[in-house]
């Protein structure tokens, strides 16, 4: 875990109201630590709780948090603590029972993406979603709470991009010389759906592909195809994944995505996107520098990449949290919505079986991936 848990400074759009949401937070990981230091922050928010079953959590939480924040060694001890909401911030496999769980016991929830590592359950978490139409539940793709994908969007909406036709993203994370993404694997259902479900929301937001099938509005994509390499990390065989993949899907709608996500280089993290108008070329995040600077020296001319995915979109997971807690304070509308995830999560499912069978995976005329057998 990260050493040290400061308060980030609050989102500065974020509405003063007196009310402030009672939250916990499950899961001090990587990104979970990071969450902890951000709600500490946030003012529409009374970060109250945490919790970790991981040996050790406790001490990290007794050095690292006020004394303000409870510990917890259980999410159940977390969720009878008096919270009225929890951020789920813990391995993807255990998301979708401590959904049903905080949503049964009538907390709002917000938790990290993906919900499931499977579409059957995934299922299930928005059938209990729906039946609690009262409490809150989102589930953040970041991209859709940064500054230049929000820009680009509203080119698209005021006509400047034209009709937007395809979508390319470039999202590729830095080596990791102690294997964390081998061990990562297997609980996280590969790198299509880690990593790639990301960009199949963000391509989804730009190319609107429940527009344009009247037809059938439940079919929204026709087929995917994928192929996918070991190129550094060769026991990524084991679980049947990849380190470099490459994506394609066809909307029924005509549009087009094309993905490549990576965990190999040796640079930095870069995360881009193409957004292609009949007018106009959206390239965000083209360059990868973290700042301005070129150094000059006996090496030539360089810039520094920005390192990981927590620098590059880091403003978005305080952005996520203040939505949220306007949601359950003010209902005010989210940005992402279940039907979203849910959408997403089709196409990375079927991404990620079609690089391990080797061919193209259809979409059934329910809007479903159509997934043989292994
Ligand atoms: N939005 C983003 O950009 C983004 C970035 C990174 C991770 N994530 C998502 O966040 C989640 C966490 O990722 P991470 O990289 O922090 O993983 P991690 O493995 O570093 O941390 C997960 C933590 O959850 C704890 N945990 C597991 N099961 C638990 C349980 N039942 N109760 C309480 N604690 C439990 C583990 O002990 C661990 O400390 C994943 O679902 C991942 O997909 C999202």
């Amino acid at each position: 875990m990260p050493a040290s848990v400061t308060p980030s400074p609050p989102p500065s759009s974020a509405a003063s109201g007196s009310r402030r949401v009672k939250i916990g937070l499950i899961g001090l990981g990587r990104l979970g630590s990071i969450r902890a230091r951000i709600l500490l922050g946030q003012p529409r928010v009374d970060f109250v709780a945490a919790c970790d079953t991981k040996p050790g959590a406790d001490k990290w939480a007794a050095q690292n948090l006020p004394p303000t924040v409870q510990f917890y060694s259980t999410p159940e001890e977390l969720m009878a603590s008096g919270v009225e909401a929890v951020l789920i911030s813990t391995a993807t496999s255990t998301h979708a029972p401590l959904i049903i769980q905080a949503l049964d016991l009538g907390l709002h929830v917000m938790c990290e993406k993906p919900i499931s590592i499977d579409v059957i359950t995934t299922e299930e978490v928005m059938a209990k979603a729906s039946s609690k139409p009262d409490q809150v539940f989102l589930v953040p793709f970041n991209k859709r709470y940064d500054e230049s994908y929000q820009f680009t969007k509203r080119m698209l909406q005021d006509g400047s991009l034209g009709e937007v036709h395809a979508v390319e993203t470039h999202n590729a994370d830095q080596q990791e010389p102690n294997g964390f993404f081998v061990a990562f694997s297997a609980m996280s259902g590969g790198i299509f759906l880690d990593v790639g479900i990301h960009d199949a929301d963000i391509a989804r937001y730009f190319l609107e592909p429940t527009k344009g099938i009247e037809a059938n509005p439940k079919k929204q994509v026709n087929r995917v195809f994928a192929v996918g390499q070991q190129a550094v990390y060769g026991a990524l065989k084991e679980t049947r994944d990849a380190d470099n993949g490459w994506g394609l899907v066809e909307f029924a709608n005509g549009k087009v995505f094309n993905m490549h996500v990576g965990r190999t280089l040796t640079n930095g993290y870069e995360s881009s996107t193409r957004v292609y108008g009949t007018k106009a070329l959206s390239a965000i995040n083209n360059n990868s520098a973290i700042n301005r600077v070129e150094i000059r020296d006996q090496h030539g001319v360089r810039t520094q990449t920005t390192p990981d995915s927590f620098t590059l979109y880091g403003a978005t997971f305080g952005k996520d949290i203040d939505e949220f807690a306007g949601a359950v304070l003010d209902g005010t509308p989210l940005t992402c919505t279940v039907q979203d995830a849910y959408e997403a999560s089709k196409i990375v499912t079927a991404l990620q079986h079609s690089f391990r069978i080797g061919k193209p995976v259809y979409f059934d005329d329910e809007g479903r991936p159509i997934l043989e057998d292994l």
